[in-house]
């Protein structure tokens, strides 16, 4: 249950949270559930100038475009991970610390953002140090990193550890095996950060990982759907190594399974974010009413690579959308995909306001 009076406050690195009131916060701990603060990835009500990509400082080519450049195995599975952790997985966006003004610290890429998630009582929660040092990932097993990543266990002195599912190891769970792979890969090659980040605050300890999600659940295309192939494979980008499931799924506190399975896909999520208006995910589902049932396959792609809606209004933070940035950097193939996969979801019927304009319009004269 959502208090309505709950606050929302921003972070140092200008990221956004939900912030419930200590004694509901305990109150569910000892329910041994789970509290579920919902955070926005970029959260920036900035200018463009202050939007920078996060990208780490070598970039190097994407993956899978097919010019048969002769990069070895290895090559092409850094690549790989690269464009997974920066731009399909959007790992980057969480553990890569951001300034006053929203913008990522690059020289501080994927060294972890203190205080993700601050509760009043200033206990925090901190998206961790990624890279190749020792207060890093640096000592880590590949295994270990895995575990962390897919199944949300983190091995302590104390013996496991449950990841709080702010981190979507949840999604993550069903990861492939390669892609997880490319995803270590990589990280192994990014420069180490020196910057011990503390461990979270007590409050949000777990006796438990949160529930994975059973991709049993995760919604087929149509049966009528004409490019099961495409719808496939956006599939997986959208739901299992990419998160427009989690945003765009309303979130149940004190739900292990943390998202409504009701409404996978249905939106409804809230981001208080400082914005003049509240943005709330949108029904991405092909409801002709309540959802994207009358966009088609190019306006799904414009949305995720340009920011602008079917009637061109653009789209508001924190959904990581384009032209320079976040999902602006899709493969033209993956975002066809994915568009294709959106545009195949069997209907919901859930109506989301249209309640957010971006850039914010000037006041009324
Ligand atoms: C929505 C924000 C978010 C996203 C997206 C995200 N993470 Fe995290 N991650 C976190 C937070 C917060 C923690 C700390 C959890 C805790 O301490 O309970 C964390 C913890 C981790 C840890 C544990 C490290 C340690 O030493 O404790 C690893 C590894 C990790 N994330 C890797 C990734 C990778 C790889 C991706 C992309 C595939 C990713 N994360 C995406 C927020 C995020
Ligand atoms: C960090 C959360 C987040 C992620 C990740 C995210 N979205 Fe969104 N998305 C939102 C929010 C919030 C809105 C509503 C913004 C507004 O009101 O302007 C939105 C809006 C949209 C819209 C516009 C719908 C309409 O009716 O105007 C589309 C299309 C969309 N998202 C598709 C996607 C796809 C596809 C993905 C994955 C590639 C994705 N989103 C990932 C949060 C997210």
């Amino acid at each position: 249950m959502l208090r309505a009076g709950s606050d929302w406050l921003p972070d140092r690195q200008g990221a956004v949270f939900r912030v419930f009131a200590a004694e509901e916060f305990t109150m569910f701990s000892a329910k041994l559930t789970f509290p579920i603060f919902l955070l926005s990835f970029c959260a920036l009500a900035c200018s463009d100038d202050d939007v920078v990509n996060v990208l780490p400082p070598d970039g190097e080519e994407m993956p899978g475009d097919g010019n048969g450049n002769g990069d070895t195995d290895n090559e092409a599975q850094v690549a790989r991970g690269k464009y997974l952790v920066d731009t399909v997985a959007a790992c980057s966006d969480c553990h890569t610390p951001r300034n006053a003004m929203g913008a990522p610290i690059m020289e501080e890429y994927l060294a972890g953002a203190e205080c993700f998630v601050r509760l009043p009582n200033d206990s925090c929660l901190n998206a961790r140090n990624l890279t190749n040092h020792e207060t890093g990932l640096l000592n880590r097993s590949d295994d270990e990193i895995k575990r962390m990543i897919r199944d949300g266990v983190r091995p302590a002195a104390t013996g496991d550890e449950a990841l709080f599912p702010v981190m979507p190891y949840y999604v993550f769970h069903n990861i492939s095996d390669a892609d997880l792979d490319a995803i270590v890969a990589y990280l192994r090659t990014v420069p180490g950060v020196d910057k011990a980040i503390p461990r979270r605050g007590v409050e949000f300890d777990l006796p438990a990982p949160a529930n994975y999600l059973d991709p049993s659940l995760i919604p087929q295309p149509m049966s009528e759907y004409p490019d099961q192939a495409a719808a496939a494979r956006g599939r997986y980008l959208a739901a299992e190594v990419g998160i427009c499931l989690e945003c765009h799924t309303k979130h149940i506190m004190g739900d292990p399974n943390v998202l409504d399975y009701a409404g996978l896909f249905a939106g409804g999520e809230v981001y208080e974010i400082g914005l003049p208006t509240v943005p709330v995910s949108k029904n991405l589902t092909s409801d002709m009413d309540t959802g994207l049932g009358s966009w088609t396959v190019d306006d799904v792609v414009k949305a995720m690579k340009e920011g602008t809606d079917k009637m061109g209004a653009g789209i508001c933070p924190p959904m990581p959308v384009g032209p320079m940035v976040g999902f602006g950097n899709l493969l033209d193939q993956d975002a066809l995909d994915i568009a294709h996969y959106i545009k195949s979801l069997p209907p919901i019927a859930n109506q989301i306001d249209d309640v957010c304009v971006f850039p914010p319009l000037p006041p009324p004269m």
